[in-house]
C-alpha cells in the first residue's frame, strides 16, 4: 500500500539534493507532485525520473522569492491534480557566510527572503487550498543551525531557519482546527551540493562528519524518508513539532 495514494504535493527546492529525492519518494508513494526551483533542465530531469518510475509530476520553474510563483504552484496543483494535500517548503540557501559585523544588509535580506519569506508566501497560498481538502500536511525544512547549534558565519541562515520554526508553530495552532498539520524538519549535515559546499575540503568534511554522533553526513534519501513520515498519516497526531534528523549532532559532545 502506497503511503501517499491519492495525495497531491508541492515540493520546493526540487532541482537538487533533499528536494529532488523527496519529490521522487513522494511520487513513488503515490502522490502527484508539483515540483519547483529556478533550474528548468534539472526539474525536467526530475519529472522524467518520476515518470520512468511510473509516477506523475509537473514542473513549474521560478524564483521562490516571487509571490506569483507561490500562487502559480497552488493553482497548478488544483488545476492539474484537483487540490493540494502536502507542501514541502524546502528551498533554501546558506547565503554568503560572514561574522555578523561583516554581514551586509543585502546578504541578510536575500538570505531571509529565500529561506523564510518564501516559506511564508508558500504557506499563504497553500493553506486555503488545504482547507478546501479538509486537511493537509505542511512541512518546512529548517536545520539544527539556529536551533541547537551556533555555527560561525551563519547568522542570517540561522535566523531564517529559526524563524521557520516560529512560523510553523503558529500555523500549527491557527490551522489545526482545519485538520492541517504543520511541522519542521531539521536535518544535520547532508551530502547534497549545499552540504558539499560547506564541507568543501577533505579536512572540512571530516570536521563536519565528526560533529555528528553517527560520524557521517546524511544521504538526501534519509532526509526524504523523514519528510515522507511528516507528510503521511504515519504522523497523523504530530503537529507543531521540530523533527531533528541530525545524526545526533544536537547532542554530540564527542
Ligand atoms: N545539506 C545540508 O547539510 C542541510 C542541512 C540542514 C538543512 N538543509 C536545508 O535543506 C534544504 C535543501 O537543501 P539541500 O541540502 O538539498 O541543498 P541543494 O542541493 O543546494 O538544494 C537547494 C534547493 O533550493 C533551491 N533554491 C535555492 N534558492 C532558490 C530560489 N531563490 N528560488 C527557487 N529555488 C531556490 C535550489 O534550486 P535552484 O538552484 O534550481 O533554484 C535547490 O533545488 C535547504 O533549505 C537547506 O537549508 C540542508
Amino acid at each position: 500500500m502506497h503511503q501517499l495514494s491519492g495525495k497531491v504535493a508541492i515540493v520546493t527546492g526540487a532541482s537538487s539534493g533533499i528536494g529532488y529525492e523527496t519529490a521522487r519518494l513522494f511520487a513513488r508513494e503515490g502522490a502527484k507532485v508539483v515540483v519547483t526551483a529556478r533550474r528548468q533542465a534539472e526539474l525536467n530531469a526530475l519529472v522524467a525520473d518520476i515518470e520512468r518510475d511510473g509516477g506523475e509530476a509537473i514542473a513549474v520553474a521560478g524564483d521562490i522569492r516571487d509571490e506569483h510563483l507561490a500562487r502559480a504552484l497552488v493553482e497548478t496543483a488544483v488545476g492539474r491534480y484537483g487540490g493540494l494535500d502536502i507542501a514541502f517548503n524546502n528551498a533554501g540557501t546558506t547565503g554568503d557566510t560572514a561574522p555578523a559585523s561583516d554581514t551586509s544588509i543585502g546578504t541578510w535580506q536575500s538570505t531571509l527572503d529565500t529561506n523564510l519569506t518564501s516559506a511564508f508566501l508558500g504557506a499563504k497560498y497553500q493553506l486555503p487550498a488545504m482547507i478546501k481538502r479538509g486537511g493537509g500536511s505542511i512541512i518546512f525544512t529548517s536545520t539544527v543551525v539556529g536551533s541547537t547549534i551556533g555555527f560561525p558565519g551563519m547568522g542570517a541562515y540561522a535566523a531564517s531557519k529559526a524563524g521557520l520554526i516560529g512560523l510553523m508553530q503558529v500555523i500549527a495552532v491557527e490551522y489545526g482546527v482545519h485538520g492541517i498539520r504543520a511541522n519542521a524538519l531539521l536535518p544535520g549535515g547532508t551530502d547534497t551540493p549545499m552540504g558539499r559546499a560547506t564541507a568543501n575540503t577533505p579536512e572540512a568534511r571530516a570536521f563536519v562528519e565528526g560533529l555528528h554522533a553517527l560520524k557521517r553526513l546524511a544521504l538526501p534519501e534519509e532526509i526524504a524518508r523523514s519528510a515522507l513520515y511528516l507528510a503521511s498519516d504515519a504522523s497523523s497526531f504530530t503537529t507543531g513539532s521540530s523533527l531533528r534528523v541530525d545524526g545526533g549532532a544536537s547532542v554530540n559532545r564527542t
